[in-house]
């Protein structure tokens, strides 16, 4: 079919405002914050799911890829149209369809964002648990699609165990609903499971209902510093087994302290080798004593170790955290952020271990590398910055990522526990998960036999 035709027939569904053609806004949509690159051929701006349905039926009968987007925030190029095509900008639909609280839980369609949905539950006495660094910009169909997670994981799990039950378009345009309403269901394959984390290779998330939880009515930061790292990862491993579940418990390197002491000198941040921050959160009690146990467990650990003081300190301390991102290019400003290798996990035990490589990578390279991040879910971002005008460094940054890379799945670990496979690291995946990324080949040329679904993407 014609492009002018197919045009057509777009603006017929979605109405001539909701299609984009112009250069300026496919440049936009070209791109998310990693180095990945591709010109869509249509930006469409769908309000329904059966306007979706009818796209993806007309995109399957002339096989034309089409990538679902939902702010862009992803760091691995997940959401950017590689193959041209369409994509499908979900930030339209935002709406919440079903606030029920006395079952825990809220429908809702994907474009909402994550912060916006919180300030939904908040009057109510709830919350929606997964939180990453983007939270204030990130869609909840790009949680979904990456199975984000965040600061909080590490008490209260990814976003696939908030998922419940999900509105999927599939890529000949069938619409289907997985899960349901309970706690619980063993009825069939878990669909919804199979969708979280798909990455928009396998359908179209158009609905989800999510669960959610009660606010907990205290919350307390303690800062840890250490001389070193891999003294700050022993610690972590200690406080995991000592039987306390700290709400957070995320890592600065001596980088990252100085890069955000820099950004924002009002938030003295000790100087350290490392610090780790932790949040109890709970019952005042509960608070209390957990506190106390992770100071047990660190004592022998840490030079330093302190309280937040108030309120305000422990808020500004994960603001503080939420601008690292954008507070490292502070330490040099010839140098930019690139994200490449940020996101590998490893099992608990081998943190430590971790921590040590990434500091022996540095120097093997010669490349500065920033670590901070969900240290207690074993997953690291390693912030690394380079002068882009130089080939050496793009070449000595790219070495140091695939190292990292490979490290993790040596100790057992992941190349992303986080941010998505996307194009940056579906290469990984055949060292990563052997026979089972056969197996993950199947499932997508069942679902999506044309291949029109995020092509490019998740190395299927
Ligand atoms: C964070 C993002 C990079 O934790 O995942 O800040
Ligand atoms: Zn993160």
């Amino acid at each position: 079919m014609q492009n002018t035709v197919l045009l057509e027939k777009l603006q017929g569904i979605v109405g001539k405002t909701n299609v984009s053609t112009s250069t300026a806004d496919l440049y936009c949509y070209s791109c998310d914050a990693s180095q990945i690159r591709g010109m869509p051929d249509f930006v469409i701006r769908p309000d329904t799911t059966e306007q979706i349905s009818e796209i993806v039926k007309l995109a399957y009968d002339n096989e034309i890829p089409i990538t679902p987007r939902g702010a862009g925030t992803g760091l691995a190029g997940g959401a950017v149209p590689v193959e041209g095509g369409i994509v499908l900008d979900m930030s339209s639909m935002k709406r919440v369809l079903d606030l029920d609280l006395d079952n825990l839980q809220i429908v809702v369609e994907p474009g909402i964002v994550q912060e916006k949905l919180n300030a939904h539950l908040e009057p109510h006495g709830f919350f929606f648990p997964p939180d990453p660094g983007s939270s204030a910009m990130c869609t909840l169909g790009g949680l979904i699609a990456n199975n984000g997670s965040g600061m909080r994981s590490v008490k209260y799990g990814t976003t696939r165990n908030y998922v419940l039950a999900l509105e999927v378009v599939l890529a000949d345009g069938t619409v289907i609903n997985t899960g349901s309403k309970t706690m619980k269901s063993v009825s069939g394959y878990s669909l919804t499971d199979l969708f979280v984390g798909s990455e928009g290779t396998l359908g179209i998330i158009t609905k989800a209902t999510l669960k959610v939880r009660a606010l907990p009515k205290e919350r307390s930061v303690l800062l840890a510093s250490f001389e070193n790292p891999e003294l700050a990862g022993k610690a972590v491993v200690k406080v995991l087994s000592s039987g306390i579940v700290p709400s957070a418990c995320e890592i600065l390197d001596s980088n990252i302290i100085q890069a955000i002491n820099a950004y924002d000198p009002h938030i003295g941040l000790p100087k350290a080798g490392a610090i780790l921050l932790f949040e109890v959160d709970g019952t005042e009690n509960t608070v209390r004593e957990g506190i106390v146990m992770i100071e047990d467990a660190c004592k022998s650990l840490a030079t330093n170790i302190r309280a937040a003081a108030n309120k305000e300190e422990r808020d500004e301390i994960w603001a503080a955290r939420r601008l690292v991102g954008a507070a490292v290019s502070r330490l040099d400003p010839m140098r930019t952020r690139v994200y490449v290798g940020e996101d590998v996990g490893v099992p608990i035990k081998e943190i430590p271990r971790m921590l040590h490589k990434v500091r022996e990578i540095s120097d093997e390279f010669g490349l500065p590398i920033m670590t901070y991040g969900h240290i207690g879910d074993g997953n690291l971002h390693t912030g690394m910055c380079i002068d882009v005008l130089e080939d050496g460094d793009w070449d000595k940054l790219n070495r140091a990522a695939d190292k990292i890379h490979l490290t993790a799945i040596e100790m057992g670990g992941t190349v992303t526990a986080e941010h998505g496979v996307g194009g940056a690291r579906a290469d990984y995946l055949e060292l990563e998960l052997g026979k089972a990324l056969d197996v993950m080949m199947i499932i997508k040329k069942a679902l999506d036999p044309k291949g029109i679904l995020n092509p490019g993407k998740m190395g299927v």
